[in-house]
């Protein structure tokens, strides 16, 4: 089993890595095999809206993208992890979901689907948020995973919110922290679930 952990902070081994840290010890706690991507540290360009996608089902631009798609069609699992910024995700993680635009044309437009269909693939949404916590501030934010999550043919599972960062920082928590640990042992279990009833 393989999952895929995309960190969209620009801190690294700040709040939102530390949770997407502890989501990990959960999954290999269960041997499932982790790629973290840290998109701080990748180059990846916005979209540009060339049109190029519509035609091909691919992306023309040849960044840290071009592995990523890759990595999305052969995960079982995938966790994107985000500050709420301005009540959305941060614009590292937004320009990352904006390349994906490639897997919804080869869909929408092409009907020959560049990511396969047939794989299925769960998906949490880890957001970390500096004010208290009011659900209607993350209705931007999920609205967003929820159409992403749909490009990349992957049932969008739950989230998981962690508030009041500004105040307290996530590691000093250990209730926080051990629940992003249970989470990662969930979704082992869902995934496995899902993996048994496909075949
Ligand atoms: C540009 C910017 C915008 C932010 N917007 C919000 C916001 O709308 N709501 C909120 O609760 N916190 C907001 N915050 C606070 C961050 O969400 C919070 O500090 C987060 O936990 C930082 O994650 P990190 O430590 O992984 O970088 C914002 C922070 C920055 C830098």
């Amino acid at each position: 089993m393989k999952a895929l952990a995309i960190m969209g902070s620009p801190r690294i081994k700040m709040n939102t890595d530390r949770v997407i840290e502890k989501i990990i010890q959960g999954l290999k706690q269960e041997e499932v095999f982790v790629e973290k991507i840290e998109l701080a540290k990748r180059k990846i360009e916005p979209c540009t809206a060339c049109g190029y996608c519509e035609s091909t089902g691919l992306c023309i631009i040849r960044d840290d993208m071009t592995d990523l798609y890759k990595q999305f069609d052969e995960s079982d699992i995938i966790i994107v992890g985000s500050p709420l910024y301005f009540n959305s995700v941060t614009g590292i993680t937004k320009i990352m979901i904006d390349r994906c635009q490639a897997f919804w044309s080869s869909k929408y437009i092409l009907q020959k689907p560049s990511i396969d269909r047939n794989r299925p693939r769960i998906g949490v949404f880890a957001c970390t948020a500096g004010a208290p916590h009011q659900e209607s501030d993350y209705i931007g934010a999920t609205v967003v995973m929820d159409l992403f999550f749909r490009a990349i043919n992957t049932e969008y599972l739950c989230n998981f919110f962690v508030d009041r960062t500004d105040q307290i920082f996530v590691g000093s928590r250990p209730d926080v922290l051990e629940n992003a640990v249970n989470l990662g042992q969930r979704l082992f279990k869902e995934a496995k679930i899902r993996i048994k009833h496909s075949i």
